[in-house]
């Protein structure tokens, strides 16, 4: 759970809406980056002691690659990322970064990949679209936005035409998409890609409801209001299989500050349960606390930083 953490220079900073700035990082001396897959993040440590996750939103180039770019929407309630990527980054800065994680693959197993964005929720979508353009492969790209002037990423989205729906809430706008009638019926072999705020998410997987769990892959950028749900504020015993080892987490305690106790290293980053960075992988035990997953990943994963025990023991491959 210990990742590679690199200096990058911040090379380009633009403006793409009122709210959204793409930020590109290069090697501070020219040299290459690791590559990456689709769907990857990086944690960008910023001013202030913050770390926090965010998209690359460009398809991956190869083995290596020459710049991350990630896409940043200044949240009018943030705790200090976005607001201090805004306010406080400039070009030329130097940052600590991790190296790029993936917890949003594509599958390529699909015969066809609807990809659903909501807002900001493009950036790791937009890498998808650019990678599965390159590949030939079968996509739609539903973006839905307040309005054009609110579009991030337009100029990149225009090149993917004929593969993208637009939809947007301005009542004079002619495009509107209705995510009913998009998720009614799964041509045989699609796969279903989310990304977007708490409500987009629910309402998307609401209609969803009936296409099969493993067709189905989310990526949330902030968790839903019903994030922490039963078992909260409940003592419990994480068992470490692998270490044979069990560890009491007190309620007022995550997981994570139990094991630090205990000299066992995790690293976090958005300590929401959105980002994968403290996921381990779950043995036993219903757990609650961290948002909506696919079943699948319900089943096989733990987030450190917020995931409890529902009834009092929870077991994980650590
Ligand atoms: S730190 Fe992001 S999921 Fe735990």
């Amino acid at each position: 759970m210990l990742d590679r953490i690199l200096t990058v220079r911040v090379d380009r900073i633009t403006r793409l809406t009122s709210e959204v700035a793409a930020f590109e990082f290069v090697h501070p001396w020219g040299g290459t980056l690791p590559g990456y897959r689709a769907g990857a993040h990086i944690d960008v440590h910023l001013p202030g002691g913050f770390v926090r996750p965010y998209s690359l939103a460009w398809a991956p180039q190869g083995a290596s690659a020459t710049r991350y770019v990630i896409g940043v929407k200044r949240e009018p309630a943030s705790r200090g990322g976005s607001a201090s990527l805004h306010e406080r980054v400039r070009k030329g800065d130097l940052l600590a970064i991790s190296t790029p994680r993936n917890t949003f693959p594509l599958h390529p197993e699909a015969a066809h990949h609807l990809l659903l964005a909501g807002g900001i929720g493009l950036t790791p979508l937009l890498a998808m679209a650019q990678q599965l353009a390159c590949d030939g492969a079968a996509f739609t790209l539903c973006v839905f936005a307040r309005s054009r002037a609110h579009l991030a990423f337009a100029g990149e989205l225009a090149a993917l035409t004929p593969s993208i729906r637009l939809h947007v809430d301005d009542p004079a706008a002619p495009q509107k998409l209705d995510l009913a009638s998009l998720l009614a019926h799964r041509p045989e072999g699609t796969h279903l890609y989310l990304c977007g705020p708490a409500g987009f998410m629910q309402a998307a997987l609401a209609h969803a409801a009936h296409w099969p769990d493993e067709a189905v892959h989310l990526e949330y950028f902030a968790p839903p209001d019903n994030a922490a749900d039963a078992g909260h504020d409940e003592p419990f015993v994480l068992v470490l299989a692998r270490r044979g080892l069990e560890v009491k987490v007190a309620a007022d305690q995550t997981a994570v500050e139990a094991l630090h106790e205990l000299g066992i290293d995790v690293s976090t980053s958005c300590e929401q349960g959105v980002c994968g960075t403290c996921v381990v992988g779950w043995q036993d035990g219903e757990r609650g606390g961290t948002p909506d997953q696919s079943a699948t990943e319900r089943r096989t994963q733990v987030a450190l930083c917020c995931s409890r025990a529902k009834s009092g023991v929870l077991t994980i491959d650590l």
